[in-house]
């Protein structure tokens, strides 16, 4: 689909996307798509011929499009967009050659191992003219474009602190790949970015702006002893303006994983902020007027009428019809903050990949 500007009246032509590897998230995404307005999956491309045709199976691709290799994918004339759902530190390759093969780049987050990384492939976006994002799907959730209108009129008064956690038990396992630091292991990576981008995010409204990057930031945590990845972490972030926030993540611990927007004259709990929901259906916000009790909370219903990830390929499928290289939700600088957050909280473990 080329990036030409469309009347608001004519039937929109759907995106077609290619989906690169076929682990767990590239079939949650796939079956998402099934649901997305203006988009549709139309191939696979994974290292092994097997594995493409398995997931191809699964997720009725054509086999003319089910592809064994990264090249045969993105040889496939049938697609527009490639999402790049393999470890992190695998990303730079195919995001690099997918924009120049002329695909559109969703690719999973983090997108890259280094700020380096980043700039390679957002300068391949650049010189192809290519639409590329890193895929932060709760910021095109309907959901968390009620949250901001809720901090933005004040329905808490200013903004004050953010509490956010994303973190999950799973057994040591040192050749997968949250513990392999030759994967890209630990938390931080893995999950960290969803507290830390959310922070961000608010903090950027209260700033007037999409995103802020935090003044101050002071990370501790646990490496693990033998893979010396981070299983543990946590952090407090100050922007400017006095937003506060606190974040944490891990492999070893179920925490809450919700997040609670505090302000001067109430405060917000998001039971459910990053995946939201699997499907379409209702999802809830709870505000908390000032002086309100805790326990009755007026509660927000927002309604979804596709599951998450159909968001997410939605809105770049927008951006691509519009002919732009960014996607609002997650524009290349909030990424390169996202990144770059991630990367000094590693630091600050002790922690460094690249
Ligand atoms: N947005 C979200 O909700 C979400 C959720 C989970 C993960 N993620 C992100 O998505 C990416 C993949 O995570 P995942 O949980 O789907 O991983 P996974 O289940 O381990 O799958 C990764 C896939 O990448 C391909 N791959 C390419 N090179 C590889 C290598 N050297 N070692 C292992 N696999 C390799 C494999 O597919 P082939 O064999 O077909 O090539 C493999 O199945 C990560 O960057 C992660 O942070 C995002």
């Amino acid at each position: 689909m080329d990036a030409s500007p469309i009347s608001p009246t004519a039937p929109q032509p759907r995106l077609r996307w290619g989906i690169l590897s076929t682990g767990r998230i590239a079939g949650v995404f796939a079956r998402d798509l099934a649901t997305a307005k203006h988009s549709e999956l139309v191939a696979v491309g994974s290292r092994s011929g097997e594995s493409a045709q398995r997931f191809a199976q699964e997720h009725g691709i054509d086999t003319t499009h089910t592809h064994g290799s990264i090249d045969g994918l993105l040889a496939d004339a049938d697609v527009d967009a490639v999402y790049v759902a393999s470890p992190h530190p695998m990303h730079l390759e195919s995001v690099v050659a997918a924009l120049e093969a002329g695909k559109h780049v969703l690719c999973e987050k983090p997108i890259a191992m280094s700020l380096a990384e980043l700039d390679a492939m957002q300068a391949a976006a650049r010189a192809n003219d290519r639409t590329l994002m890193e895929a932060w799907m709760y910021r095109c959730h309907p959901q968390t474009k009620r949250l901001v209108e809720l901090v933005c009129d004040g329905s808490i008064g200013e903004l004050r602190h953010i509490q956010g956690a994303f973190s999950f038990a799973v057994d040591y396992d040192p050749a997968g790949r949250l513990w392999n630091k030759a994967l890209g292991g630990g938390g931080i990576l893995d999950v960290g970015g969803y507290p830390l981008s959310y922070a961000r995010l608010l903090a950027g409204l209260a700033n007037g702006e999409g995103f802020a990057d935090p003044e101050t930031m002071a990370g501790v945590g646990l490496l693990h002893a033998e893979t010396g990845v981070d299983t543990h972490a946590t952090a407090v972030l100050q922007f400017r303006g006095g937003v506060t926030a606190e974040i944490a993540c891990g492999t070893l611990s179920h925490q809450q994983n919700v997040v609670r927007v505090y302000g001067t004259k109430g405060w917000i709990l998001v039971p459910s902020p990053y995946v939201v929901r699997r499907d379409a259906g209702p999802t809830q916000l709870h505000l908390h007027r000032g002086g309100e009790s805790e326990e009755t909370p007026e509660v927000i219903t927002v309604m979804a009428d596709r599951g998450t990830y159909a968001y997410e390929a939605d809105a770049f499928a927008a951006a691509v019809r519009r002919g732009e290289s960014e996607v609002p939700e997650c524009t290349w600088a909030d990424t390169h903050g996202n990144l770059r957050g991630q990367l000094e909280w590693c630091r600050q473990l002790g922690l460094t990949y690249v």
